[in-house]
């Protein structure tokens, strides 16, 4: 009898090349293995090979940067989401990229289950699962490494036992997920939030020390919100993004230090690289001041946030999510101009924007001659802005100002300058 299929998400990594072989053993099934490329510049080849090697009955792989690109990191860009102020996002970002394309895989293969390698304290299992729920009840979940309950020497000596390599280098000492828009590093030394990040932790950036002494200038076109240039040369999402995580991590630019808030309750330390996100926030960021309302800019920064944690709390596809992401749309209609930014020992320093549809009127800001800003409305305005204070401190502030307890903003004479 033919057995029943699992499409599982596989990296080449051990924990991925072991679950192939503890879901046929455990669950009687076949394995698909899917494998998908989101710029984490490894070689799919010897990837799929090595699932077919394992065990699996098939292997597939599929180049999904473009999507990823178009559908899930230009629209969090746009949106502003950086998790906690800082992170941007990458691994968070592709996993719901993974779910739906092994949804589909499922479904053409007749599948009855998906399975992922996710441990059970992180958020990526979350960023799995919900998506799965949403958008195939009718799949089993299978999430073997938060199943088995194997320490790292008993997986090792079950990949073992049934032939499946395992890299001994050593190099081991940390937990790496990787994609276009980043890669985080976490686990080993980091563990310790005192510790500074070992220099072999990094492999994007350089050390500052080692950073050329003549920085790098660039332009960077946007249209709509969407990155579409450098210096005035048109390129496609993925290029664009891998040129600059180049430029980027020579002069140093990109690292991130950050304990962070899981989903699960528990804080954990993270090392990222990140050149062209950090690059491309803030220059994003830098070219809405020119062309967002005021209003806007400061509401966005809420909408930001709460896109930030929708996407870090793996609820990608959910319709609060859709309905923050029209506003975030609207918000971009006329976010088209250019940002220049100085990239120079670690730091990314915006020196420039321009747009044509900026907010910046310079008959109105300047000081010197052609000013056109009307100086004697701004007596009546302020007295206007100020008349709800001036009433209530006639009322009630001056009268009351001994009964009433007063934040001291100066301290008052004679005390603390003995
Ligand atoms: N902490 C980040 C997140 O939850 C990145 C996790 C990446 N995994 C890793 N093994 N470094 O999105």
């Amino acid at each position: 009898m033919k057995r029943e299929k699992v499409v599982l998400a596989y990296s080449g990594g051990l924990d991925t090349s072991v679950a192939v072989k503890w879901i046929q053993e455990r669950y009687d099934l076949d394995v698909v293995c899917l494998t998908v490329e989101l710029g984490q510049g490894e070689d799919l080849e010897p990837i799929k090979k090595k699932a077919l090697e394992t065990g699996a009955v098939e292997a597939r792989a599929i180049d999904a940067r473009r999507i990823f690109v178009d559908y899930f990191v230009w629209p969090s860009l746009l949106a502003g989401s950086l998790y906690e102020g800082r992170y941007p996002l990458a691994t968070a970002l592709g996993r719901p990229l993974i779910a739906k394309l092994m949804i589909d895989v499922a479904r053409e293969a007749g599948a009855v289950a998906v399975a992922h390698g996710c441990t059970g304290k992180g958020n990526d299992q979350v960023r799995f699962d919900v998506a799965f729920q949403m958008l195939a009840p009718e799949l089993r979940i299978i999430a073997p490494v938060r199943e088995w309950r194997m320490s790292r020497p008993e997986e090792i000596e079950y990949a073992a036992k049934h032939g499946i390599p395992v890299e001994t280098s050593g190099a081991k000492a940390y937990s790496i997920d990787q994609n276009l828009w980043g890669r985080a590093i976490e686990a080993g030394p980091l563990e310790d939030p005192w510790v500074t990040p070992p220099s072999d932790a990094f492999q994007w950036t350089r050390d500052v020390a080692d950073t050329p002494d003549q920085p790098a200038i660039v332009e960077i076109g946007f249209e709509q919100g969407r990155p579409t240039s450098l210096d005035g040369e048109t390129l496609d999402g993925v290029a664009l993004i891998e040129r600059l995580n180049e430029l980027g991590g020579q002069h140093g630019v990109g690292r991130i230090d950050q304990v962070e808030n899981r989903l699960v309750g528990i804080k954990s330390r993270e090392l990222y690289e990140a050149p062209a996100a950090v690059i491309l926030h803030q220059a994003h960021r830098e070219l809405e001041t020119l062309t967002l309302s005021k209003e806007a800019q400061r509401f966005k920064t809420h909408v930001s946030q709460a896109c930030a944690d929708l996407v870090y709390n793996g609820l990608w596809f959910s319709a609060f999510h859709h309905d923050l992401m029209s506003f975030v749309a609207s918000s971009q209609r006329f976010n088209t101009g250019t940002v220049r930014v100085r990239l120079a020992k670690g730091t990314c320093v915006v020196e420039g924007r321009k747009s044509d549809y900026s907010l910046y009127a310079p008959a109105l800001a300047t000081y010197a001659e052609g000013d056109q800003f009307d100086h004697d409305a701004a007596v009546g305005f302020i007295k206007l802005h100020g008349l709800g204070q001036k009433t209530q401190a006639q009322a009630q502030l001056l009268k009351a100002a001994e009964e009433v307890p007063r934040i001291e903003l100066i301290p008052p004479s004679g005390e603390g300058d003995d």
